[in-house]
């Protein structure tokens, strides 16, 4: 298994790889980010033997199973890899076109894209039929969900043994065709734009609008929290990807947000979103 990319949701797919008993190798740009990455899937796995959810042999097998890198020659073993790099098409293509020529013939190559088309991102691979979605949700560790996708050219071996994968993996799967937000984002993306614009629109504080849709719609956590947690970068290049692919004003990413990710506001990340964090 190969994951390729170890920010937030990259680390946390290695980690449920290694939890699910699979050898893992974890590719970063450099060693440097890799080893950040290493520490805090090994800091998370520590926290779990503290709080009795894991055997401490079980969490050092654990850590033993992932290796880290900077080079993708190291992945020339997997039989499935994962990206989860920036959210830039070129690079996403140019990144599946060097897994065709190193990985096995075999290999199912999967992206936890959570707006691009995977089609276009398989439009330059000269085996389209091995690329499909895989779409994990942050904090990946935690939530169950992972959304299998069926790109145009995807064969139905690839989608098939990336579903059993996330079945392995202790996820649920749900299977989808590649449509622009898949599942989830087509309806949770506008739905925090609308959630940021009441903000301006009732006057309401990111407390109250927070313990609004906690206390009257029963969501784990507030609308601005979410954001914050998911990244107000990604999450306004996820309303941009889906406004140019549907044009509706929904999708949209309010001004407010925009003007944050400008000011290099981005959530729990930067230390400071609508909440400010440690
Ligand atoms: N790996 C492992 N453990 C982690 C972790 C990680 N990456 N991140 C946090 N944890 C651990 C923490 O260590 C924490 O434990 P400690 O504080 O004891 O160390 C524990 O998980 C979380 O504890 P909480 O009490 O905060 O847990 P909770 O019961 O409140 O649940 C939650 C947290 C699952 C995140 C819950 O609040 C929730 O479901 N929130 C909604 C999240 C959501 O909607 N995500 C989807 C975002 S959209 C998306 O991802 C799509 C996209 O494409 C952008």
């Amino acid at each position: 298994m190969g994951v390729v990319g170890l920010g937030a949701m990259g680390a946390g797919i290695a980690q449920l790889c290694v939890e699910a008993g699979v050898d893992t190798v974890g590719r970063e740009v450099s060693l440097e980010l890799a080893q950040k990455a290493g520490d805090r899937i090994a800091h998370f796995l520590t926290r779990k033997v503290e709080k009795g959810q894991l055997d401490q042999d079980a969490r050092d097998v654990a850590v033993g199973r992932l290796s880290l890198t900077a080079d993708l020659e190291d992945l020339a073993g997997c039989d499935l890899v994962i990206e989860a790099i920036v959210e830039e098409l070129a690079s996403k293509q140019e990144l599946f076109g060097e897994l065709e020529r190193i990985c096995g013939g075999d290999a199912v190559l999967a992206s936890n894209t959570s707006a691009l088309s995977v089609t276009e991102i398989a439009s330059k691979s000269s085996t389209p039929q091995r690329i499909v979605g895989m779409h994990f949700f942050n904090p990946a560790p935690l939530m169950p969900l992972v959304e299998i996708i069926r790109a145009e050219l995807s064969s139905d071996d690839a989608f098939e043994t990336a579903y059993a994968f996330g079945e392995k993996l202790g996820k649920h799967p749900i299977r989808c065709h590649d449509t622009p937000g898949f599942v989830v984002n087509r309806v949770l993306i506008p739905l925090l734009n609308d959630c940021v614009r009441v903000l301006d629109e009732a006057r309401v504080t990111v407390e109250d609008l927070d313990a609004g849709m906690k206390h009257g719609a029963g969501w784990p956590m507030g609308p601005c929290e979410l954001v914050d947690l998911v990244g107000i970068d990604v999450h306004v290049h996820a309303s941009d990807a889906l406004y140019e692919k549907l044009r509706e004003p929904r999708m949209a990413p309010p001004p407010r947000l925009v003007a944050m990710r400008n000011a290099g506001l981005l959530g729990r990340k930067s230390g400071r979103g609508f909440y400010t964090y440690d």
